[in-house]
């Protein structure tokens, strides 16, 4: 996947945002938050921002808007508000600051974790850009979490470093040979 205008010691500014009402009250331990950081780190990305709120579309969209325009992360990875219940918003929030959608990261999430449970269909997951940062949701069990960071964890680096302008072109062997 690395070509060789790719800079190799590029880390991934990467912010982890828990949604979820009883998290934020401190009524639930937020265990998807740690699953995603870990699993970043692990890949080499950097943590820069870290928080849980509730399922507040409106503070949603300013924590999500202010950590892009200030340029805070270049990632922002959501867990939590994704399903069918009253309060859950995330997807709508995330619609709502994102200026283009990248359908095809919860597309491959989705196909690739369909296998696991049918009830990956129950997320309304999306994922986008705003400005230079990529905005993904996942749902909110440490399960779920985990495998559909997985789906798209070797895929995130490339898109990130396109964005941020780290990749300027792609080595003749990447292009499809059809064409
Ligand atoms: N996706 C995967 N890969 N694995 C899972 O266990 N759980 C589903 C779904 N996506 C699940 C999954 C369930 S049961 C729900 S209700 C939705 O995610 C929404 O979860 P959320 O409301 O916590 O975001």
């Amino acid at each position: 996947m690395e070509s060789m205008s790719e800079k190799n010691n590029f880390k991934i500014k990467t912010a982890v945002l828990t949604i979820s009402d009883k998290g934020s009250r401190g009524e639930r331990k937020d265990l998807s938050g740690p699953v995603i950081k870990e699993m970043m780190e692990n890949i080499g990305a950097k943590i820069v921002y870290e928080e849980i709120i509730a399922d507040e579309k409106e503070d949603i969209k300013e924590i999500l808007s202010r950590i892009a325009d200030q340029k805070k992360a270049d990632l922002i990875l959501t867990t939590g508000g994704t399903g069918f219940a009253k309060r859950d918003i995330t997807p709508e929030a995330t619609l709502a600051v994102i200026e283009k959608e990248v359908p095809g990261i919860p597309e491959k999430i989705r196909a690739d974790t369909l296998s696991i449970t049918p009830q990956a269909a129950l997320s309304r997951a999306r994922a986008g850009i705003r400005k230079q940062t990529l905005i993904i949701n996942f749902p909110g069990s440490p399960k779920a979490a985990r495998e559909c960071l997985e789906a798209v964890i070797e895929i995130i680096p490339h898109g990130v470093k396109i964005l941020k302008g780290e990749i300027t072109e792609h080595q003749p062997g990447q292009k499809n040979k059809s064409f």
